[in-house]
């Protein structure tokens, strides 16, 4: 069973977006999967690096399109995309430096995370887009 199986209450109403963010959604289950199976350590895992690189372009790719439309909102949602780096970056430190940090806490946190930010700011905007003549 995946940690976060997509759903249709995901879509933000703009393609590129959703495709995104399934990728992350996917990247995510499989970093869940490698967990469960017991490879490795999550700080260490590849789906972890992949994970983050993925998140890194895609959170660019957001930004550049909200500065090319000008959006209103760009500033608090660029500040909560750089907030989840400091998080996760704060807990790849605590676990490199020997803390034991439980795999499921992690993968939980990811995925509340994720799901509040797609519903919520990354909805808005979507939103935002549409009324512009983005789908
Ligand atoms: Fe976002």
């Amino acid at each position: 069973m995946p940690i976060m199986p997509w759903s249709d209450m995901l879509s933000v109403g703009v393609a590129s977006i959703d495709q995104q963010h399934r990728i992350l959604v996917g990247i995510l289950n499989e970093l869940g999967d490698s967990m469960e199976a017991g490879i490795g350590t999550w700080d260490e895992s590849v789906a972890m690096t992949r994970l983050v690189d993925y998140t890194e372009s895609h959170f660019a790719f957001e930004e550049a399109l909200m500065r090319r439309v000008g959006y209103a909102d760009l500033d608090a949602h660029e500040q909560e995309h750089r907030l989840l780096f400091q998080q996760v970056a704060d807990l790849m430190a605590r676990s490199t430096s020997g803390e034991r940090l439980g795999t499921q806490a992690l993968l939980v946190f990811l995925r509340d995370w994720l799901t509040s930010h797609i519903m919520g700011t990354d909805r808005a905007l979507g939103l935002s887009l549409n009324r512009v003549g983005m789908r």
